[in-house]
């Protein structure tokens, strides 16, 4: 018969102790479980890792094996309701970003956006929102039955680029308009403009409706007063932010906030991400929420931040000087968050412009259009790689490079205005049939049709199809329209 002894059991494995001055309760439970760790007869069925695919395990290391578990074992704490270290983490979290509470996401801020759908957008409910926002507002919208109230931004006609809110459009918006359950708006956009939320908010108020802001893209902006302002501190009720996408998370972990003095219930919020997240919660994910935190708090992180900021700076400066190189830049009229920088080349797609950064230089680009690339200068990006890409550019400037794709004055996204013949929710669940695209002209879509990135709807279900869809439908043989 083999022995177990508790003794021998535990192996009380080494962790390299880097410090950081900043407390981070959820790394500390990990690093905790994983120097003490317990017989496992729980999920997941791995086993410290145990039963994996040996090249697998080879690949992203034992240590991530050991340290895959889920919440409720080894003291680790529940995520709903938060207990323990998960709770201690996202009361930390909270203080750091200015909130109210603040919720752990796992599926990224999709699920964020779709709980706060839930929450306010009821059946029949108006919602004002800006065309370009994300996909997973629309799921929302879909899943509550509200009706969207299409705000459309500026148009930077130049870039093929949605623009600022006009705070005036949503004004009007508000006044022509009853039974208004929210405002919903995106900002930054994903290529870094920033609207007026100040106004925004003001107006929300004055009509007594609350705001919620999609800051998937801004989770920065509370750590340094280089870049914009954050919603939190506005006026918005709800804020979005995935902390994964600039933060320094892991992906899909997101936050969501409910701001000080929010129209939002926060015990509300809360029973409905226990409906939508998973019963099985990573504690990798979460651990990296509480470290990404923890970092953007600490000297350390404070310094990175600042230097991403520099090089962004030091990139804009450097690529404008070159001969047919543009950046998009804030004008009177708009804020940027600089740290996304969105380039274009003369006489280059933006497609051609991302190959010719992969194939002849190595360079991934956050996402390219008919127009230009998207770059985005992080935290972690170093010195040299920040050299690199300028010389790259400069290269670039001087080759001859061709495109036979090109084209002046090519569109990237749709910004067409929307025909809406029923509300999303009905269509979505209507009688539907596929058809090849060249018969679709004049159904209405039952689907959604959001390319991502950036997941902005070129159409979705109940409006019309068009002749104007048709440049930005390529890649689609046959669509799904309601029978
Ligand atoms: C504005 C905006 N909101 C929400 C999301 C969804 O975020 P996530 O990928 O964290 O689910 C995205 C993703 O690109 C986004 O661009």
């Amino acid at each position: 018969m083999i022995k177990f002894s508790k003794k021998t059991y535990k192996s009380h494995r080494n962790t390299d102790d880097s410090q950081c001055e900043i407390k981070a309760p959820l790394v500390d439970a990990l690093e905790n479980f994983y120097k003490n760790p317990m017989m496992q007869f729980h999920i997941p069925g791995h086993t410290a890792g145990n039963a994996v695919h040996p090249k697998f395990k080879k690949l992203i290391g034992e240590r991530a094996m050991l340290l895959d578990t889920t919440d409720e074992f080894d003291n680790l704490g529940t995520l709903h309701p938060a207990t323990g270290p998960i709770k201690e983490a996202q009361e930390l979290a909270a203080q750091a970003f200015g909130a109210q509470r603040t919720f752990f996401l796992l599926g990224g801020s999709t699920i964020g956006n779709l709980t706060l759908a839930m929450c306010m957008s009821k059946k029949g409910k108006k919602v004002i929102v800006n065309r370009n926002c994300h996909r997973s507002i629309l799921t929302g919208m879909i899943i509550s039955g509200a009706e969207p109230i299409w705000i459309l931004p500026e148009k930077l006609e130049e870039w093929a680029l949605w623009g600022e809110i006009e705070p005036a459009s949503i004004e009007k918006a508000l006044q022509e308009n009853d039974d208004v359950a929210m405002v919903w708006i995106t900002n930054p956009t994903y290529e870094g403009v920033v609207s007026n939320v100040k106004e925004i908010a003001r107006i929300c108020k004055k009509y007594d409706v609350p705001l919620i802001v999609d800051e998937a893209h801004g989770c920065l902006w509370n750590f340094n007063k280089h870049l914009p302002e954050s919603s939190l501190h506005l006026g918005a009720d709800a804020v979005v932010h995935s902390l994964h996408k600039t933060g320094g998370s892991m992906s899909q972990s997101s936050m969501l906030h409910i701001t000080k003095g929010s129209k939002f219930d926060p015990d509300e919020i809360e029973r409905t991400l226990q409906l939508l997240q998973t019963t099985s919660p990573s504690m990798l994910l979460m651990a990296s929420l509480d470290a990404a935190r923890a970092n953007l708090e600490s000297k350390k992180g404070k310094k990175q931040l600042s230097r991403a900021i520099q090089y962004a700076n030091y990139v804009r400066k450097k690529l404008q000087k070159l001969e047919g190189v543009h950046v998009l830049e804030a004008t009177e009229n708009f804020n940027q968050d600089i740290t996304k920088v969105f380039v274009r080349v003369d006489g280059l797609s933006g497609k051609r412009l991302e190959s010719i950064l992969e194939i002849d230089f190595n360079i991934e680009v956050e996402s390219a259009s008919d127009i230009g690339v998207l770059l985005l200068i992080n935290i972690g990006n170093k010195k040299q790689e920040i050299q690199y890409l300028v010389n790259a550019f400069e290269q670039i400037s001087k080759a001859q490079y061709s495109d036979i794709y090109y084209i002046e004055n090519r569109k990237h996204m749709p910004m067409l205005t929307p025909k809406i013949v029923m509300n999303p929710r009905e269509a979505y669940y209507s009688e539907k049939e596929t058809i090849p695209k060249k018969d679709a002209i004049g159904r209405i879509s039952a689907e959604v049709i959001a390319e991502c990135p950036p997941g902005i709807s070129i159409l979705l279900p109940g409006e019309l199809i068009t002749e104007a869809h048709l440049p930005y439908l390529n890649e689609y043989k046959y669509l799904e329209v309601i029978r």
